[in-house]
């Protein structure tokens, strides 16, 4: 795979003595997002420059960005939330479910991504399905995926996943899941947290229900922001909160209190309070801005053309990593072993490398701010910890 974008450190603030292999826990900051950040933190001291339109005008940059970043040609669709599991309690608070229907999940998926289903079933006495990891490592991903596809019958209420998993980064075949869960009338809810920004997605191909995504780490958003796609399933649905700004004519500051029953159109009723969000909306704007400059198909070429030259090295350690085309080449999970991991976690310190430590993998998370330097610290922490 050929990568066309050089390594972009220089439009990062980060300490050039640690390699920083972690976008999955949380990306840096760029200069021009902390910039972003600074301009919008002034602009309170003279609230007479905020006006009635600047209400709405960051969340509809938002909306068009972040639709160019998963080709969806609807911007209505899409809306502003502050967390992911913000965005769930929308989706579970629109669909029905009873005694003898289930809902299936991943296992050992992300807890914002489970609590509102576990919540979901248990209210309504329906089954709760985790489709955990196969127990071998020989075509893992193929296999977990198969399992997925089998789970899936016509008592399914909704499926929801991530595109890759959050600690391994194996890759789930949506395009397959979203055929299975078409054939049952199943909804598909994606949570693109991990993958969304770095991984490409594409609303027509994948005809999500649902995608969900936290700003804070592929997105280089600040913390407390989210973007969300709902699709038609959720039209005319009932939002977990009633917004004034989501109501038709919110834009006329003057009629606000002819209360009115209808919302904006598309999915804007799902929109969180106060979206406009002064301070932390452009700095999203400008970090999704960069992104679909760089596009997200070359940072996932750049993260494989960054790491291929490694992975053999770190095989003949005795150590699993997925196979690149069962996973992502942004996030990966290597299999430590259990009496290694401690020595593991002294070698990063010492050789100054940040990855996650999630269960029994040790998470690697590269973007387009890594160098061979990076990968070659990690491969030292790796080696004096398992030699
Ligand atoms: C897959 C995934 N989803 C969601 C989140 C964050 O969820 P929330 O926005 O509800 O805090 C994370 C954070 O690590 C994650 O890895």
């Amino acid at each position: 795979m050929k990568t066309i974008l050089k390594c972009q450190k220089d439009k990062f603030l980060l300490n050039r003595k640690t390699a920083y292999l972690n976008c999955a826990y949380m990306s840096p900051q760029m200069k021009k997002v902390e910039n972003a950040g600074k301009k919008a933190l002034r602009l309170k001291r003279q609230p007479d420059q905020v006006s009635g339109a600047d209400f709405f005008k960051e969340s509809d940059i938002a909306r068009s960005l972040f639709s160019g970043l998963i080709n969806n040609p609807t911007h209505n669709r899409v809306v502003s939330i502050p967390s992911v599991s913000y965005g769930m309690a929308n989706v579970v608070n629109n669909l029905r479910i009873s005694k003898g229907e289930n809902v299936v999940v991943i296992g050992d998926q992300f807890p914002s991504n489970v609590y509102p289903w576990m919540t979901f079933c248990s209210e309504h006495g329906a089954k709760l399905i985790t489709v955990s990891a196969p127990d071998t490592f020989k075509n893992r991903g193929e296999k977990w995926n198969e399992s997925i596809l089998d789970t899936i019958n016509s008592s399914t209420v909704a499926v929801s996943l991530g595109h890759v998993h959050w600690v391994d980064g194996t890759l789930f075949d949506l395009v397959n899941i979203r055929k299975k869960c078409s054939e049952f009338g199943a909804a598909l809810i994606i949570d693109g947290t991990q993958s969304v920004g770095a991984y490409p997605f594409d609303v027509e191909v994948i005809q999500p229900d649902a995608l969900i995504v936290a700003t804070y780490k592929w997105l280089f958003g600040p913390y407390s922001m989210g973007m969300a796609y709902y699709g038609e399933r959720f039209d005319g649905g009932s939002p977990i909160e009633q917004s004034w700004i989501n109501r038709l004519g919110s834009e006329d500051f003057s009629g606000l209190v002819n209360y009115q029953e209808q919302y904006h159109e598309g999915a804007l009723r799902y929109e969180v309070g106060e979206h406009s969000n002064f301070m932390l909306k452009p700095m999203m704007n400008a970090s999704m801005r960069q992104i679909g400059r760089w596009k997200v198909e070359n940072i996932q070429s750049y993260c494989h053309a960054l790491v291929a030259p490694y992975l053999e090295e770190i095989s003949s350690l005795g150590l699993y990593i997925e196979k690149q085309s069962s996973r992502g080449a942004h996030l990966f999970g290597i299999k430590i072993p259990e009496d290694k991991m401690e020595k593991l976690q002294t070698t990063l310190k010492v050789n100054r490398v940040s990855v996650s430590i999630r269960g029994s993998f040790m998470r690697v998370a590269p973007h387009v701010y890594n160098d061979e330097r990076d990968m070659n610290k990690l491969l030292r922490a790796l080696k004096s910890a398992v030699e």
